[in-house]
């Protein structure tokens, strides 16, 4: 073989390289070949204060309810609150139809638990999605929206778990099917500045961020056939939560102040569906995650509420209790899907 034809070749597989580089790079990137974003893990230890167990509590039970998706459900209980005695133990996601998804025990069991993982490992999955084994997190887990939690309020739900009762509960790890499989290590962005106490100075900007902590975007807002959420619909509902045992899907609906939304809310209004579960008569659907947020406080709901009123009204009728139909905004199938037209900024009827 001559020189010049091995350059041939070689030039012509570089050729194929460069192609296939520009093709991945254009694409989803480098992440699923050579691993996620991630920072070595530091030795830091989050002191133990009553303050932190408090305040920790607070967040993983009340307003990040991280408890509804890390613990067996109690379905006899109004709500579906966590299993008494299985609190933070974890649970997998078959009724979600991702029985290849497991909410890890978090309490501090050794064997099944987190009794071994460090302060670190616990703040890098918390907020910047990689597990305390070094995968990337599925991004069920919300730690994008995490990712904005203040140190102080990250240090103390990891001081309030350490509190919990260990709990031995042996679960399937996590098995990650593809698609997407490697293709969520774009995902994790490694946090290596101080992340400081929000802007509390408005019930407009604590509400902010309760929402972003409560990742109630995670559910209102419908998402595209590859995951990601559709901004333009953002808190319009339109995001389908199926629940295997209950044997159907609810879809989420639109909490914006449009008329196809909820207008008519005012602050009583909200607090008490929020603390009941019930819009005055009409049930909720269990899938809406009350039995947590209903341990906020009155403060903290009334930013919640006042934060909500500033998101943009978007038009996108979801009603539950009409038989589910194909909608030509979000694309999803459901109740009162065909009231409305493509664009969603067009009238619903
Ligand atoms: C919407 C559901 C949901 C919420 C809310 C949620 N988690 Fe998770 N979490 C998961 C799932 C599912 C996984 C497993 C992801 C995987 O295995 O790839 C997970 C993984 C984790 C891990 C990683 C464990 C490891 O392997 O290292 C930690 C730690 C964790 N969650 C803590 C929390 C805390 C603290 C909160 C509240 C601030 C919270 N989670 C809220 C669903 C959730
Ligand atoms: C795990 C998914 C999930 C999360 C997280 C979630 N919701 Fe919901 N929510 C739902 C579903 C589903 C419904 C519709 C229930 C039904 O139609 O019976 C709903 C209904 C509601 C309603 C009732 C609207 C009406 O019909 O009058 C309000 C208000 C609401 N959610 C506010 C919130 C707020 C605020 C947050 C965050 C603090 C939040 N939700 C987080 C799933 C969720």
């Amino acid at each position: 073989m001559s020189v010049g034809r091995r350059v041939g070749v070689w030039g012509a597989l570089g050729g194929v390289v460069v192609v296939l580089a520009v093709a991945i790079t254009a694409t989803v990137g480098w992440r699923p070949l050579i691993g996620p974003a991630a920072r070595p893990l530091t030795d830091r230890k989050f002191e133990s204060t009553p303050a932190r167990v408090e305040r920790g509590k607070y967040m993983f039970t009340a307003a990040s309810a991280c408890i509804g998706c890390h613990s067996e459900w109690d379905r006899t209980i109004d709500g579906h609150p966590a299993k008494a005695g299985a609190e933070g133990a974890g649970r997998t996601w078959a009724d979600e139809n991702m029985p290849w998804l497991t909410a890890p025990n978090l309490t501090p069991d050794v064997e099944t638990g987190a009794g071994t993982w460090s302060d670190d490992m616990f703040a890098r999955a918390i907020r910047e999605g990689i597990g305390h084994d070094g995968r990337t997190l599925f991004p069920v887990m919300p730690y994008a929206r995490f990712a904005a939690m203040s140190d102080e309020d990250l240090a103390s739900i990891v001081v309030y778990l350490r509190t919990l009762p260990a709990i031995r509960r042996a679960l399937p790890k996590t098995k990650i099917p593809f698609p997407p499989g490697p293709l969520i290590n774009s995902l994790p962005r490694p946090i290596t500045a101080p992340v400081p106490a929000p802007d509390m100075s408005t019930p407009e900007r604590k509400g902010a961020y309760l929402v972003r902590m409560a990742v109630c975007a995670e559910c209102h807002t419908a998402s595209d056939d590859r995951g990601n959420k559709l901004t333009r619909l953002d808190f319009a509902g339109g995001f389908p939560l199926p629940d295997a045992t209950a044997g159907h899907t609810v879809t989420s609906v639109n909490i914006t102040r449009d008329p196809s939304g909820i207008p008519y809310y005012d602050e009583a209004l909200f607090i008490q569906t929020m603390r009941t579960g019930r819009v005055v008569a009409r049930k909720l659907d269990d899938m809406m995650p009350w039995a947590s947020y209903r341990n906020l406080t009155d403060d903290d709901l009334k930013a919640i509420f006042a934060y909500l009123q500033t998101v943009n009204p978007v038009k996108h009728l979801v009603d539950n209790s009409l038989a589910p139909t194909p909608c030509p905004v979000c694309k999803a199938s459901h109740g009162g899907g065909d009231k409305n037209s493509a664009s969603p900024r067009a009238a619903v009827d």
